[in-house]
């Protein structure tokens, strides 16, 4: 199976967590083993919310302020695929062209933004896209999905099915602002309701989640 794994900055790299990132290779590599074809996307964190803030703070507009969160996004995901070592490309790649090309050549890509208005989580849509996934697994700092921001609503209850539409009303209301912190970006919504694939949105603080997601088995947020 092909399978998009989108690694929430907020996870990983808020504050950088290197055991976390280990466990994530390890995976990575397991899932390969298992005969999967894999494409990272990891996030950029509190880091690239850092950077944004600086950018704001020295007057530069939201295009330069993405820009720089993009390449913090890169750093992460250099990191990544230095521990991934021999079952990675060489290079992050840097576009979807990049994206295909590696997965051609029987390895594990790794990358973090692409360009500026998104996030990664489009950025992780529009791989799946170009690269005909099955199946995107999202690692985020939630359960799944919840009919509210649970961070502000205690009573927000956690979905366990929905489809592509429902999470579009969920969202209904959300556009893009550099930095922005939301389960599923509005923008890579766009590219789930014209690419029909699996999407899986789990805790990304237990990285087996993804092992399970894989395995079709009941855990976080399933939307189809
Ligand atoms: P994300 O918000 O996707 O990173 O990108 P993250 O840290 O993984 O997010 P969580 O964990 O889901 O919260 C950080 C910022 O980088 C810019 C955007 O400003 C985005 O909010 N970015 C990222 C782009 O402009 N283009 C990209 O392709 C990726």
């Amino acid at each position: 199976m092909r399978i998009v794994v989108r690694i929430g900055g907020s996870v990983v790299a808020s504050p950088i967590n290197t055991e976390l990132i280990s466990k994530y290779a390890n995976i990575i590599k397991t899932v390969k083993n298992q005969g999967h074809e894999v494409a990272v996307v990891v996030g950029g964190g509190a880091l690239a919310r850092e950077f944004i803030g600086i950018a704001k703070n020295l007057g530069l507009d939201m295009v330069a302020q993405d820009e720089i969160a993009i390449s913090c996004s890169r750093l992460f995901a250099q990191l990544f695929l230095k521990k991934l070592g021999d079952a990675a490309c060489s290079k992050v790649a840097l576009t979807l062209d990049d994206a295909a090309e590696c997965l051609g050549e029987g390895k594990v890509v790794v990358m973090g933004g692409l360009k500026p208005g998104i996030t990664t989580d489009a950025v992780a849509a529009l791989v799946a896209e170009r690269l005909n996934a099955e199946l995107l697994v999202k690692g985020t700092d939630q359960d799944g999905v919840y009919d509210k921001d649970p961070r502000k609503s205690p009573d927000a209850v956690k979905l366990d099915r929905l489809s592509v539409e429902d999470l579009a009303k969920v969202f209904e209301h959300n556009e893009h602002k550099a930095g922005i912190h939301q389960i599923i970006d509005p923008e890579a919504i766009k590219v789930f309701k014209r690419k029909r694939l699996k999407l899986v949105v789990v805790n990304g603080f237990k990285p087996e989640n993804i092992l399970a997601a894989i395995e079709g088995e009941n855990v976080g947020t399933v939307i189809s």
